[in-house]
């Protein structure tokens, strides 16, 4: 960029609409929140994400489930499981996440995201109260029983490397909106926890 060349931010205008996210709320007749599922690889967020959204969906919500796995095949195939591409996929999903909220949708988004202060980041972007952290508290040895993927395997003998909660650290919340006891409770009373929380911050009735 020469000197003359202004910067891009003083170009780019951001253009406020006539419809916005009150509208469309209201429309839908909810209050939009991200849901933002952390744990580790087999903690069960995306069953669980799975199964809150089909029992919105049953109650009338306008819903949308972003999932780790499917989103690597997409919006971020060209990322990996260094520090900083976890960065950067949590950027993204956390981005794409605040225009479904703007949308007016209920989202649910399931990815490990290890790392403090890449949630909070995603917690920046939103607007007060409506980012929620769901915390998939299922314990390394549970996951690495279940171990669905055979992937707790393969990080244990090397074959890959970067592994959340072998070789790559997972930071628990500290306070999060909701604290689901995964490797004990059934997914229907894990369920039944989230709407209980959904219902008492007025984001459902
Ligand atoms: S995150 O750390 O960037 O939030 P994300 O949730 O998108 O991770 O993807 C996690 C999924 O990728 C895991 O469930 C697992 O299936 C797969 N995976 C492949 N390699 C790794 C790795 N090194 N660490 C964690 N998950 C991995």
């Amino acid at each position: 960029m020469t000197a003359e060349t202004p910067s891009k931010d003083e170009n780019i205008v951001w253009h406020q609409h006539a419809i916005d996210k009150n509208f469309r709320a209201g429309l839908k007749q909810q209050k939009p929140v991200v849901l933002w599922f952390t744990g580790l690889s087999g903690a069960g967020k995306s069953t669980i994400a799975g199964a809150l959204e089909a029992r919105l969906a049953e109650l009338g919500h306008h819903t949308y489930l972003l999932d780790g796995d499917n989103v690597r095949h997409g919006l971020c195939s060209d990322l990996g499981f260094s520090e900083q591409d976890r960065r950067e996929n949590i950027r993204r999903i956390g981005e794409l996440a605040k225009l479904m909220a703007d949308a007016g949708l209920i989202v649910l988004s399931a990815f490990i995201s290890p790392h403090r202060n890449e949630r909070q980041m995603v917690r920046d972007m939103l607007a007060e109260g409506e980012f929620m952290e769901v915390f998939v508290n299922t314990s390394l040895a549970v996951c690495e029983q279940r171990d669905p993927k055979g992937l707790y395997k393969k990080a244990r003998s090397g074959e890959i490397t970067n592994f959340t909660g072998i070789d790559s650290e997972y930071q628990a919340p500290l306070n999060p909106e909701i604290d689901l006891l995964a490797g004990e409770k059934s997914i229907d009373a894990l369920v039944e926890d989230c709407l209980q929380v959904l219902r008492e911050r007025n984001v459902i009735v």
